[in-house]
Protein backbone atom coordinates (compact mmCIF):
# COMPACT_ATOMS: atom_id res chain seq x y z
CA UNK A 1 0.00 0.00 0.00
CA UNK A 2 1.44 3.42 -0.47
CA UNK A 3 1.83 5.52 2.07
CA UNK A 4 -0.09 8.98 2.71
CA UNK A 5 1.94 11.43 0.78
CA UNK A 6 1.25 15.08 2.08
CA UNK A 7 1.57 16.10 6.04
CA UNK A 8 -1.85 16.74 6.09
CA UNK A 9 -1.42 16.39 10.32
CA UNK A 10 0.71 19.40 9.90
CA UNK A 11 -0.23 21.00 6.79
CA UNK A 12 -4.13 21.42 6.36
CA UNK A 13 -4.67 20.98 2.53
CA UNK A 14 -7.32 18.19 3.00
CA UNK A 15 -9.29 21.37 4.93
CA UNK A 16 -8.84 24.30 3.02
CA UNK A 17 -12.20 26.04 4.13
CA UNK A 18 -11.46 25.59 7.84
CA UNK A 19 -10.68 29.26 9.58
CA UNK A 20 -7.62 27.92 10.79
CA UNK A 21 -6.66 26.76 7.06
CA UNK A 22 -7.69 29.94 5.88
CA UNK A 23 -5.55 32.06 8.40
CA UNK A 24 -2.63 29.62 7.29
CA UNK A 25 -2.82 30.42 3.82
CA UNK A 26 -3.66 34.25 4.49
CA UNK A 27 0.16 34.39 6.18
CA UNK A 28 1.46 31.91 3.16
CA UNK A 29 0.36 35.13 0.38
CA UNK A 30 1.49 37.55 2.94
CA UNK A 31 5.03 35.83 3.21
CA UNK A 32 5.24 35.34 -0.57
CA UNK A 33 4.41 38.97 -1.29
CA UNK A 34 6.48 40.11 1.29
CA UNK A 35 9.45 37.91 0.69
CA UNK A 36 9.20 36.15 -3.07
CA UNK A 37 9.38 32.83 -1.27
CA UNK A 38 7.88 30.39 1.51
CA UNK A 39 8.82 27.00 2.31
CA UNK A 40 7.38 24.07 3.89
CA UNK A 41 9.30 21.76 6.32
CA UNK A 42 8.26 18.35 6.32
CA UNK A 43 5.68 18.91 3.69
CA UNK A 44 5.44 14.66 2.23
CA UNK A 45 5.58 12.26 5.57
CA UNK A 46 8.68 10.65 6.10
CA UNK A 47 7.64 7.39 4.66
CA UNK A 48 6.27 8.61 1.50
CA UNK A 49 9.55 11.14 1.54
CA UNK A 50 12.05 7.25 1.53
CA UNK A 51 9.97 6.00 -1.12
CA UNK A 52 9.99 9.25 -3.03
CA UNK A 53 13.88 9.33 -2.91
CA UNK A 54 13.81 5.64 -3.79
CA UNK A 55 11.83 6.10 -6.74
CA UNK A 56 13.69 8.93 -7.41
CA UNK A 57 17.27 7.40 -7.11
CA UNK A 58 16.25 4.27 -9.38
CA UNK A 59 15.92 7.17 -12.43
CA UNK A 60 18.77 9.30 -11.92
CA UNK A 61 20.92 7.99 -14.65
CA UNK A 62 18.43 8.75 -16.91
CA UNK A 63 19.01 12.66 -15.73
CA UNK A 64 20.65 15.06 -18.60
CA UNK A 65 23.41 17.62 -18.03
CA UNK A 66 21.98 20.10 -20.34
CA UNK A 67 24.04 23.21 -20.66
CA UNK A 68 26.69 23.75 -18.44
CA UNK A 69 26.86 28.35 -19.17
CA UNK A 70 24.34 30.29 -18.68
CA UNK A 71 23.02 33.89 -18.81
CA UNK A 72 20.78 34.85 -15.74
CA UNK A 73 18.36 35.68 -18.41
CA UNK A 74 18.77 32.03 -20.27
CA UNK A 75 14.93 32.01 -20.56
CA UNK A 76 13.97 35.88 -21.42
CA UNK A 77 14.64 35.27 -25.07
CA UNK A 78 12.63 39.16 -25.55
CA UNK A 79 15.97 41.02 -23.85
CA UNK A 80 18.06 39.30 -26.82
CA UNK A 81 21.31 38.22 -26.42
CA UNK A 82 23.11 41.28 -24.91
CA UNK A 83 25.17 42.03 -28.63
CA UNK A 84 24.79 45.64 -28.02
CA UNK A 85 25.85 46.29 -24.28
CA UNK A 86 29.10 45.80 -22.64
CA UNK A 87 31.19 42.77 -21.95
CA UNK A 88 30.04 43.14 -17.98
CA UNK A 89 26.66 43.93 -18.58
CA UNK A 90 24.28 41.11 -17.08
CA UNK A 91 22.79 40.35 -20.29
CA UNK A 92 26.35 38.92 -21.25
CA UNK A 93 27.16 37.32 -17.74
CA UNK A 94 27.73 33.69 -17.86
CA UNK A 95 27.18 31.73 -15.09
CA UNK A 96 28.35 27.71 -14.67
CA UNK A 97 25.25 25.25 -14.32
CA UNK A 98 26.49 22.24 -13.59
CA UNK A 99 23.20 19.59 -12.73
CA UNK A 100 21.34 17.44 -14.55
CA UNK A 101 17.39 16.58 -15.27
CA UNK A 102 15.12 13.86 -15.63
CA UNK A 103 12.06 15.01 -17.93
CA UNK A 104 8.81 14.54 -16.92
CA UNK A 105 8.27 12.06 -19.75
CA UNK A 106 10.54 9.34 -17.71
CA UNK A 107 9.15 9.75 -14.57
CA UNK A 108 6.35 6.77 -13.87
CA UNK A 109 3.13 7.90 -13.06
CA UNK A 110 2.77 5.34 -10.47
CA UNK A 111 5.87 6.95 -8.53
CA UNK A 112 4.78 8.93 -5.37
CA UNK A 113 6.26 12.16 -7.18
CA UNK A 114 4.01 11.75 -9.82
CA UNK A 115 1.16 11.44 -7.60
CA UNK A 116 1.99 14.06 -5.62
CA UNK A 117 1.89 16.39 -8.68
CA UNK A 118 -1.78 15.50 -10.10
CA UNK A 119 -2.97 15.62 -6.75
CA UNK A 120 -6.01 18.26 -7.08
CA UNK A 121 -5.18 19.01 -3.04
CA UNK A 122 -1.84 20.73 -4.68
CA UNK A 123 -4.13 22.60 -7.40
CA UNK A 124 -6.31 23.97 -4.39
CA UNK A 125 -3.85 24.57 -2.37
CA UNK A 126 -1.86 26.78 -5.01
CA UNK A 127 -5.14 27.91 -6.25
CA UNK A 128 -5.60 29.17 -2.05
CA UNK A 129 -2.68 30.82 -1.73
CA UNK A 130 -2.03 32.34 -5.13
CA UNK A 131 -5.79 33.42 -5.22
CA UNK A 132 -6.30 32.30 -8.93
CA UNK A 133 -6.91 28.98 -10.58
CA UNK A 134 -3.45 27.20 -10.78
CA UNK A 135 -3.39 24.49 -13.72
CA UNK A 136 -0.47 21.76 -14.15
CA UNK A 137 1.68 22.93 -17.10
CA UNK A 138 1.27 20.42 -19.90
CA UNK A 139 4.11 20.23 -21.62
CA UNK A 140 5.33 16.66 -22.33
CA UNK A 141 9.02 17.30 -20.65
CA UNK A 142 9.11 20.07 -18.58
CA UNK A 143 5.74 19.81 -16.50
CA UNK A 144 7.50 17.58 -13.79
CA UNK A 145 11.42 17.41 -13.28
CA UNK A 146 13.59 15.78 -10.90
CA UNK A 147 16.84 17.83 -10.82
CA UNK A 148 20.19 15.97 -9.67
CA UNK A 149 23.47 17.71 -8.49
CA UNK A 150 26.65 15.47 -7.84
CA UNK A 151 29.58 16.81 -5.90
CA UNK A 152 30.73 20.43 -6.92
CA UNK A 153 27.02 20.50 -8.57
CA UNK A 154 25.58 24.21 -8.52
CA UNK A 155 22.86 26.15 -10.68
CA UNK A 156 24.00 29.95 -12.08
CA UNK A 157 22.53 32.71 -10.40
CA UNK A 158 19.33 33.37 -12.99
CA UNK A 159 15.51 34.31 -13.79
CA UNK A 160 12.82 31.54 -14.27
CA UNK A 161 10.67 31.85 -16.97
CA UNK A 162 7.56 30.89 -15.04
CA UNK A 163 6.01 33.65 -12.46
CA UNK A 164 5.54 31.16 -9.41
CA UNK A 165 7.77 28.02 -8.83
CA UNK A 166 7.36 24.96 -7.08
CA UNK A 167 10.34 22.81 -5.98
CA UNK A 168 10.21 19.68 -3.37
CA UNK A 169 13.47 18.72 -2.01
CA UNK A 170 14.35 15.17 -1.93
CA UNK A 171 17.45 14.65 -0.59
CA UNK A 172 19.90 17.48 0.90
CA UNK A 173 23.85 16.88 0.29
CA UNK A 174 26.40 16.61 3.12
CA UNK A 175 26.91 20.60 2.77
CA UNK A 176 26.86 23.21 0.27
CA UNK A 177 23.93 23.12 -2.06
CA UNK A 178 22.33 26.16 -0.55
CA UNK A 179 19.77 27.93 -2.19
CA UNK A 180 20.07 31.83 -2.46
CA UNK A 181 18.13 34.14 -4.09
CA UNK A 182 17.43 37.99 -4.34
CA UNK A 183 13.97 38.98 -3.39
CA UNK A 184 12.24 40.86 -6.23
CA UNK A 185 15.32 42.56 -7.72
CA UNK A 186 13.48 43.03 -11.27
CA UNK A 187 9.99 44.02 -11.83
CA UNK A 188 7.52 43.90 -14.76
CA UNK A 189 8.56 47.61 -15.06
CA UNK A 190 12.17 47.53 -14.15
CA UNK A 191 15.23 44.92 -15.23
CA UNK A 192 17.25 47.05 -12.44
CA UNK A 193 20.41 46.00 -14.42
CA UNK A 194 22.41 48.01 -11.88
CA UNK A 195 21.29 45.63 -8.69
CA UNK A 196 21.51 42.57 -10.78
CA UNK A 197 24.91 43.29 -11.96
CA UNK A 198 26.18 43.88 -7.89
CA UNK A 199 24.84 40.55 -7.17
CA UNK A 200 26.65 39.08 -9.97
CA UNK A 201 29.59 40.54 -8.89
CA UNK A 202 29.70 39.12 -5.44
CA UNK A 203 28.00 41.44 -3.34
CA UNK A 204 25.18 39.95 -0.75
CA UNK A 205 23.42 42.74 0.76
CA UNK A 206 19.56 42.16 -1.44
CA UNK A 207 20.86 37.94 -0.94
CA UNK A 208 18.93 35.94 1.52
CA UNK A 209 19.55 31.87 2.09
CA UNK A 210 17.03 28.96 2.30
CA UNK A 211 19.08 26.16 3.79
CA UNK A 212 16.38 23.69 3.02
CA UNK A 213 15.82 20.34 4.68
CA UNK A 214 14.34 17.17 2.55
CA UNK A 215 10.76 16.86 2.29
CA UNK A 216 10.58 20.82 2.16
CA UNK A 217 8.01 22.41 -0.30
CA UNK A 218 9.13 25.70 -1.66
CA UNK A 219 6.97 28.14 -3.43
CA UNK A 220 9.10 31.01 -4.82
CA UNK A 221 8.66 33.85 -7.27
CA UNK A 222 11.52 32.91 -9.49
CA UNK A 223 10.45 35.43 -12.43
CA UNK A 224 11.47 38.24 -10.34
CA UNK A 225 13.82 37.11 -8.00
CA UNK A 226 17.30 36.59 -8.82
CA UNK A 227 18.42 32.95 -7.47
CA UNK A 228 21.24 29.80 -7.32
CA UNK A 229 22.01 27.23 -5.68
CA UNK A 230 25.66 27.05 -4.49
CA UNK A 231 28.03 24.22 -4.66
CA UNK A 232 27.48 20.61 -3.63
CA UNK A 233 30.00 19.45 -1.15
CA UNK A 234 29.94 16.11 -0.58
CA UNK A 235 28.95 12.26 -1.95
CA UNK A 236 25.57 12.95 -1.16
CA UNK A 237 23.41 13.83 -4.45
CA UNK A 238 21.44 16.87 -3.86
CA UNK A 239 17.97 15.64 -5.59
CA UNK A 240 15.01 18.08 -6.10
CA UNK A 241 11.79 17.74 -7.73
CA UNK A 242 10.31 20.77 -9.70
CA UNK A 243 6.69 20.51 -10.29
CA UNK A 244 5.51 22.36 -12.93
CA UNK A 245 2.55 24.42 -12.10
CA UNK A 246 0.77 27.89 -13.36
CA UNK A 247 -1.97 29.98 -13.36
CA UNK A 248 -1.95 30.23 -17.52
CA UNK A 249 -4.13 27.13 -18.15
CA UNK A 250 -2.42 24.59 -21.07
CA UNK A 251 1.27 26.04 -20.67
CA UNK A 252 3.35 24.42 -22.68
CA UNK A 253 6.87 25.36 -22.94
CA UNK A 254 9.46 25.60 -26.33
CA UNK A 255 10.41 22.47 -28.15
CA UNK A 256 13.91 23.51 -28.36
CA UNK A 257 14.65 24.28 -24.81
CA UNK A 258 13.30 21.04 -23.86
CA UNK A 259 15.67 19.15 -26.34
CA UNK A 260 18.62 22.05 -24.73
CA UNK A 261 17.50 20.78 -21.30
CA UNK A 262 16.75 16.94 -21.66
CA UNK A 263 19.04 16.00 -24.34
CA UNK A 264 19.03 14.99 -28.41
CA UNK A 265 16.69 11.98 -26.83
CA UNK A 266 13.91 14.56 -26.76
CA UNK A 267 14.85 15.40 -30.49
CA UNK A 268 14.82 12.00 -31.73
CA UNK A 269 11.04 11.58 -29.92
CA UNK A 270 9.93 14.90 -31.94
CA UNK A 271 11.16 13.83 -35.32
CA UNK A 272 9.43 10.22 -35.19
CA UNK A 273 6.27 10.36 -32.35
CA UNK A 274 6.08 13.30 -31.22
CA UNK A 275 4.75 14.51 -27.95
CA UNK A 276 4.55 18.19 -28.71
CA UNK A 277 1.45 19.07 -30.30
CA UNK A 278 1.63 20.11 -33.93
FE1 LIG B 1 15.19 28.78 -11.15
Amino acid sequence: MSPQIINTAVYPLDNLSSADARTWVAQLRARLDQDGSCILPKFVTAPALTKMVQQALSIAHLAYPGPTEVSPYFFNYQLGSGDDVPATHPLRHKGKRNLAQVAADLIPPEFLLSQLYRSDLMLDFLSAVTEKPVYRNQDPYQSLNISVMNQGGCQQWHFDSGTMVTTLLLQEPQAGGIFEYAPAIRSEEDENFDAVQAVLDGNSDRVRQNRLKAGTLSLFRGHYSLHRVTGVEGSRQRIQAILGYSTRPGLIGKKESSILHYGPRVAEIEANTPLYPE
